[in-house]
């Protein structure tokens, strides 16, 4: 594996491979890789000659200095990881290579960021767009995968790749849980056992949400109103930040239930936040992300 920490000689090698006709497949990471991370990379060694995975823990994307110091840092795990799956470039650098003195560029998409993640994390989209196109422009791929765990990144960057009119294609893949429906994250492993059962309580209240709305439910006071009743319930340790129900793709909370819909939560645990959905449309009784896989 060919491992890159300045962005010249990452981009020097990806304008080679270019030249060279490989196609090139990115899996932007913040490292602790686990399972949800590597079923995106095999994703993309299906798909591409040459796959380039990324870690970078991105400072200007928290927005709390305390997360961003907590955040699990395992690299020599993740260079082991990443060996064995066959990946052949691994892009690794320093906040001052990404991030020089007198940096002073940031990308916005506006709207999308309103409610949600966005309004209880300000400023952490903005950060996100700014180190994705970044990492675009470095690494320069013809794909990237994106896991809908973080549904409202996902449409968020697909919208930044469309107005920017960037010559790449933004791959969503589905969320990867654990045998109990816990969303894989590389924050889970700060839970304390007592939080890590109360957990699973989120999966439990996407069903839920989910049931009611199947069931014919389209007022979505009344669904969020229901999965809250549950989460304080069930997840006493938890503190929900917030259950939601947004239109596809504009991500705006919607008053009535129909077409696609996002159904997302949010739960701060004393030592973590943990985010998860599921995307649903009643109308043909789909559901993304909910398989246990
Ligand atoms: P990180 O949280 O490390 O996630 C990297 C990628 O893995 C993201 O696309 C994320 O959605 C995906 N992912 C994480 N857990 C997943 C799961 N359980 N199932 C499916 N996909 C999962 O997201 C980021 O890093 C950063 O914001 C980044 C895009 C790298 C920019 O800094």
């Amino acid at each position: 594996m060919r491992t890159f920490s300045t962005p010249k000689e990452m981009q020097l090698f990806a304008k080679q491979l270019r030249k060279e006709g490989k196609v090139i497949g990115f899996v932007p990471t913040m490292g602790a890789l686990h399972e949800g991370h590597l079923r995106l990379i095999r994703k993309a060694r299906r798909e591409a000659d040459i796959v380039v995975v990324s870690i970078f823990v991105n400072p200007t994307q928290f927005d709390d200095p305390e997360d961003f110091a907590r955040y699990p840092r395992t690299f020599d795990e993740d260079r082991y990881k990443l060996e064995m799956e066959g990946v052949q470039v691994l892009f690794a650098p320093g906040p001052d290579d990404m991030y020089p003195p007198g940096f002073s560029t940031f990308v916005e998409v506006k709207g999308l960021d309103r409610y949600m993640e966005g309004a209880y994390r300000p400023g952490h989209f903005r950060g996100v767009t700014t180190v994705v196109l970044k990492l675009f422009n470095i690494v320069m791929p013809h794909f990237a995968i994106f896991g809908l765990k973080d549904a409202q990144q996902y449409y968020i960057i697909k919208r930044m790749v469309e107005d920017l009119n960037l010559d790449l294609e933004v791959v969503p893949h589905e969320t990867v849980r654990e045998k109990d429906g816990l969303a894989l994250s590389s924050r889970n492993r700060l839970l304390s056992p007592e939080s890590r059962k109360q957990a699973t309580a989120i999966y439990r209240a996407l069903k839920l949400g989910k049931e009611l709305i199947f069931s014919g439910e389209r007022n979505p006071w009344k669904v969020k109103e229901e999965m809250l009743r549950f989460l304080k319930e069930e997840a006493p340790l938890g503190e929900v930040d917030y259950v939601e129900i947004a239109g596809v793709p504009d991500l705006q909370p919607v008053s009535e239930i129909e077409g696609k819909v996002l159904l997302a939560v949010a739960v701060r645990f004393p030592e973590a936040r943990l985010i998860d959905n599921f995307i649903l449309s009643p109308d043909d009784r789909l559901v993304w992300n909910e398989r246990i896989n």
